[in-house]
């Protein structure tokens, strides 16, 4: 398998189509004449299928499918080209968390590429440093965990080598992508502190301002060094001459000169680096409506939280929309209250995942549910395994801890191929923009991914940092068999809000009939055990005075974008071969679906 696909690469390039590597600071490239160059949302068809946030990231990875690569070699395409594309949510320096279907073992199985705290790093390294400060810091830095991640899926599950892979990346990073709304406008949001530093603003703010909507946008420093780490290896991140440099950035962030920025340096050494390891988990697994729902484990929140949400609301039979609504908020602020309470990194403590998934501990939590809205905060459960029917717990927890901005921050990817295997893939750099620091002349932004842990003082918080250890994520990559098959495969960016919004797509396609293009565009809510819930404006004028008769309560979505809640990605597996990919039709700008072939046969 390797040898055929890696000769028909090489083929591809002989034969042009895959366009051999341009000169930095060659001219923009002309658009091909065929293929799609339009973002759909919507796709349907056989032999092979994605969708991501973002076309040519969509284009890349249907690339490496076309040429005979399958879904793991298209998702690692991908999410490498979402790092030029989508620099702000995605990259090399970044982490990411895949649950994946295997079609020969017929098996699911997940990568953690989550980053980790250095070893230097304490309990109480955020105690009293303001959230703000954090974020654009080399204190919030975590070691990046995705080219480990993407090592480790292509060796495993693969058909390419890194090296290949990173190829349909190296291209767009040199022949530059057209700026779109969205890029234009995180680059905004972003542009005070860009202009902090010296090689990000070099990079994101050439001449002192954004790229304007429509320009090209080239990032040659990036092309390059994709190209050395496909030539030298994971090495020279993981303890190696890259790996040197972004030490150096981390510990010593490039000001410019003038910038009266405090930003606090971090604890990374290469040992650190050397030390880092991705990991291959069990999923999380839990059944609904006859369908096995696997999910990400801890150190993500994303499969138990889900997973214990849809075991609430298989124990509460609902009765219409608002009802459905009504219990979807519910499950989810109950479910949340668990999660704050007991995830945190496995290796560090000691989460009760089996209570936390059981039917038994849903049903005991699912008793909470009355006609109208808890008030919060709820106090966690009990996942001991001794369940009763109704216990008289749970009303409402003493303290209410602040949350944390929850941002669009993050993406989601999904690839499936001919041979069925099915990748869901979140990525991420943490805040839009990371901790805002390039390092210089490499073109990669670091991630802040540390400010997911709990700042404290917060005794007995499983999410406290500690040396090594991995801070909770809300990734929530999940996919859905039916009879062993694949149905569904779903996730989306967000933060927390990327619980919610894979939650309330499963119930809109598994419980109120919606096609999935319509369970994604459908409006959103978000509620994680706060006093209101947050809403998108279609929601709170479709279902709004409904649900505040029943005690709910909302409020809006800050943004940026103001009013959008996720940006999903999905496929489902329609029969007899067909598959549809789907992307959002309008937030964050839309995303880009694709198929190999609207017709059966070809591909087969
Ligand atoms: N940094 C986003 C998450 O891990 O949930």
């Amino acid at each position: 398998m390797r040898s055929a696909v890696v000769a028909s690469l090489g083929l591809a390039v002989l034969t042009g189509l895959v366009a051999p590597a341009q000169a930095a600071g060659s001219p923009p490239h002309k658009p091909p004449t065929s293929g799609p160059e339009v973002k759909k949302p919507v796709a349907e068809g056989y032999g092979g299928a994605v969708s991501t946030v973002d076309l040519d990231a969509s284009k890349a990875a249907l690339g490496v499918l076309r040429q005979g690569g399958n879904a793991m070699d298209a998702a690692v395409a991908g999410a490498a080209t979402l790092g030029v594309t989508e620099p702000y949510s995605a990259g090399l320096a970044g982490g990411g968390f895949m649950v994946y279907y295997d079609a020969k073992s017929r098996r699911v199985t997940t990568i953690d590429g989550r980053e980790t705290a250095p070893k230097a790093m304490t309990s109480t390294a955020f105690e009293g440093i303001p959230f703000n400060d954090a974020v654009t810091s080399g204190l919030s830095v975590g070691v990046p965990g995705s080219v480990a991640q993407w090592d480790l899926a292509l060796r495993r599950y693969g058909t390419l080598s890194l090296a290949q892979a990173l190829r349909p990346a190296i291209d767009t990073a040199k022949k530059g992508f057209v700026v779109d709304q969205t890029f234009y406008d995180q680059t905004v949001q972003n542009a005070a502190r860009f202009a902090d530093f010296t090689p990000t603003a070099a990079l994101y703010l050439p001449g002192g301002q954004p790229p304007p909507v429509g320009s090209v946008f080239r990032n040659p420093d990036l092309a390059r060094t994709y190209t050395e780490l496909g030539k030298r290896g994971p090495s020279w991140l993981y303890g190696g001459g890259l790996g040197a440099e972004i030490v150096a950035t981390v510990k010593k962030p490039p000001l410019t000169s003038g910038s009266t920025r405090v930003a606090r340096p971090g604890l990374m050494e290469l040992g650190d680096l050397k030390a880092y390891r991705a990991l291959e988990r069990r999923p999380t697994k839990v059944t609904y409506k006859g369908l096995d729902v696997y999910g990400m484990a801890p150190p993500s929140s994303g499969g138990s939280t889900v997973g214990e949400a849809l075991n609430i609301l298989k124990a509460v039979p609902s009765t219409g929309r608002t009802v459905g609504l009504h219990e979807y908020l519910e499950a989810s602020r109950l479910a949340f209250a668990d999660r704050n309470a007991y995830v945190g990194d496995p290796a560090y403590v000691d989460v009760p995942l089996d209570g936390l998934l059981s039917s038994g501990f849903g049903k005991e939590r699912a008793c909470l549910i009355g006609a109208t809205a808890l008030t919060s905060p709820v106090a966690p459960g009990t996942p001991d395994g001794a369940y009763s029917p109704c216990p008289a717990t749970g009303a409402s927890a003493s303290s209410d801890k602040a949350e944390k901005p929850e941002g669009p921050e993050t993406t989601h990817l999904v690839a499936t191929d001919r041979w069925g295997n099915v990748a869901a893939y979140n990525i991420t750099i943490e805040q839009t923009g990371g901790a805002g620091i390039v390092v210089p002349g490499r073109g990669i932004l670091l991630n802040n991914e540390l400010t997911d842990f709990t700042f404290g003082p917060a005794p007995g918080d499983p999410n406290l940092p500690a040396p090594g250890k991995r801070p909770r994520s809300s990734m929530a990559p999940t996919i859905v068999l039916k009879d062993g098959r694949p149905l569904l495969a779903v996730g989306s960016p967000g933060g927390a809000t990327i619980i919610t919004t894979v939650l309330q797509i499963l119930v809109n396609r598994l419980d109120f009939g919606m096609s999935l293009p319509e369970a994604i565009a459908a409006p959103r809510a978000s509620q994680r055990n706060s006093a209101t819930t947050q809403a998108e404006p279609a929601f709170i004028d479709r279902y709004g005075p409904q649900l505040t008769a029943l005690g709910h309560a909302f409020s809006g979505v800050p943004g940026p974008p103001v009013g959008e809640i996720g940006a999903a990605t999905g496929l489902e597996f329609l029969g007899h071969g067909k598959v549809q990919a789907v992307a959002e039709p309008v937030r964050r700008g839309g995303g880009s679906a694709l198929v190999l072939s609207p017709a059966p046969g070809k591909g087969r």
